[in-house]
């Protein structure tokens, strides 16, 4: 324990699960909804959760109480501790044995996502896909750490940063990358000698406990202390109130809604903690007349049907040039008329069901007021019904042609829904982009280089994420992950998001037998 801490994985691989994972969690019926390393718990109410597939009841997640919230603080508390002083490359190697595990179980974990949630299979995948190679990411982190050394103004005398461990980092996460996002976190979190504490969208709680289910066996193999990896499902005001005000907790990382965040950021900056906040957002894609409207057509199908609109990078705005506005909008409904919506377990589906009926209803009424801002519907936005479809949570993606005013169009509706808005001049079309409250992701679909290189300049896009030819979702672990404005602010996943997770300590040494101060001041006493 401790640095005396074993590398366990020469003993073979952890067995695998026999039955599938899904059929073993919902086998036991309840399940507890708080947990540090074995066992699951809960004294707080049922969460009854139904697949927004067909609505049937997938299991009971018994909620963690206050109390049970307190309990695995003091145990994640004693377990930093430990963990603290375990070296960063052999932190490395526990992340990596997950990431094994996680491997392991791609498809069973997927089909979790794919039941609770209602992203489709592939989607599924990829988001566990986005886990592994986290994991891979932070195993490189975990040699990487590195703190630069500065020159001393005096001689003698070497200065460096070092980089720390935090403490205990708190995780709040939304239903619809119930996985990936904790992951983003957690395994940079782990390699810089942090502890986790989870709170997942009630939403998703049952992919949490699967995942925790998969994960702490490593830990456990590995004899490390519980605490490490925790999970506490329960509402925003009862667990997230006591994580946002709770000074042991030095940084909240939390993605949801932006009123969320700014209770997150208000409670946690109050008692002078950190936050990574990743709110909501509402990504635009210029189309320029240079662009290669094929490739533009593709990449915005994805990228505004992708998890049925349900993504914080989701595209849903299309600033499109006049002149080739008619050719996009006939092309890209003929591709949303080739759409296979249904069962998200099915191959070769394109899209599932909204999370619930609530969100079916907030897609409907931004649609209402879309009409009533002047706007008017293209394609689709119709909730279908029979079979299958009669759960209420099916709707069809709706193109809409709006203008960048409209204030509908400044809000982020969590739907598939698509406004289409022209656009004469690079000047009108970048103004536009700006022109909302969010700062997530935006794109641009041009083949010239003038228009990607004003687009990418300081004048240009006003989003954490920027691309050329490609959409705004689907962003790759490597990159800092984040958002301007009202979508937050702070980076996940890759890059340098490490030191958020960190402390940085200022070091100077002094080898020189004497004392002289900085900027040149002399204190001369006997
Ligand atoms: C989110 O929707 O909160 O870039 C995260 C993407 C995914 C992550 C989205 N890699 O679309």
């Amino acid at each position: 324990m401790g640095t005396e801490f074993q590398n366990r994985s020469q003993n073979g691989p952890l067995p695998r699960a026999g039955r599938s994972l899904i059929e073993r969690i919902v086998g036991e019926g309840e399940v507890g909804g708080a947990g540090s390393g074995s066992e699951t718990w809960g004294h707080g109410d049922p969460l009854r959760r139904f697949s927004p597939i067909d609505l049937r009841p997938l299991s009971v997640v018994r909620r963690a109480s206050v109390q049970d919230y307190r309990d695995i603080v003091d145990r994640t508390a004693t377990a930093f501790g430990v963990w603290r002083m375990v070296p960063a490359p052999k932190r490395g190697e526990i992340v990596r044995q997950i990431g094994t595990v996680l491997r392991w179980h791609k498809r069973d974990l997927a089909e979790v996502v794919c039941r609770e949630v209602g992203k489709t299979r592939v989607e599924a995948e990829g988001e566990v896909q986005e886990m592994i190679d986290m994991a891979d990411f932070a195993v490189g982190l975990s040699r990487m750490l590195y703190g630069v050394t500065l020159p001393s103004e005096r001689s003698g005398h070497r200065i460096y940063e070092q980089w720390h461990p935090l403490g205990p980092v708190g995780v709040i996460t939304a239903f619809n990358f119930p996985l990936a996002v904790w992951a983003w976190n957690a395994f940079v979190a782990l390699v810089c000698g942090d502890t986790v504490i989870w709170k997942p969208s009630s939403k998703a709680a049952l992919s949490a406990v699967a995942v925790m289910k998969l994960i702490w066996p490593v830990l456990k193999r590995n004899d490390l202390p519980d605490g490490l990896l925790n999970l506490v499902v329960g509402s925003g005001p009862s667990i997230g109130e006591a994580m946002i005000h709770d000074r042991r907790i030095p940084l909240v990382s939390a993605t949801g809604s932006v009123r969320m965040g700014r209770q997150v950021a208000a409670a946690v900056g109050n008692r002078l903690g950190r936050t990574i906040l990743e709110l909501g957002g509402n990504n635009a894609v210029i189309v320029t007349p240079s662009a290669d409207l094929d490739l533009a057509v593709r990449a915005v199908a994805f990228g505004a049907i992708g998890t049925a609109g349900q993504r914080c990078t989701t595209i849903r705005r299309v600033l499109v040039h006049a002149d080739s506005f008619d050719d996009f909008s006939a092309s890209l409904a003929r591709s949303y008329q080739q759409l296979r919506i249904g069962n998200p377990l099915e191959d070769g589906v394109h899209m599932g069901p909204l999370i619930d009926a609530e969100a079916v209803n907030a897609m409907q009424a931004a649609l209402q007021q879309l009409k009533d801002q002047g706007g008017s519907i293209m394609y689709g936005g119709q909730v279908l019904s029979g079979g299958i479809f009669d759960s209420g949570t099916y709707v069809t993606p709706c193109i809409a042609e709006a203008r960048a005013e409209m204030p509908i169009v400044r809000e982020e509706t969590f739907a598939p829904i698509l406004y289409l808005i022209r656009f004469r001049t690079m000047e009108e079309a970048v103004a536009a982009l700006k022109a909302v409250p969010q700062g997530l992701s935006s794109a641009i679909f041009t083949n010239h280089l003038l228009e990607a290189e004003a687009f990418l300049s300081a004048g240009g896009s006003d989003c954490g994420i920027a691309n050329v030819n490609t959409g705004t979702s689907g962003a790759e672990i490597g990159g800092a992950f984040g958002g301007e404005k009202d979508s937050g602010g702070g980076r996940e996943a890759g890059s340098d998001a490490w030191k958020a997770y960190m402390r940085r300590q200022t070091v100077t040494i002094n080898w020189s037998r004497k004392l002289p101060l900085a900027q040149g001041i002399e204190f001369n006493v006997d």
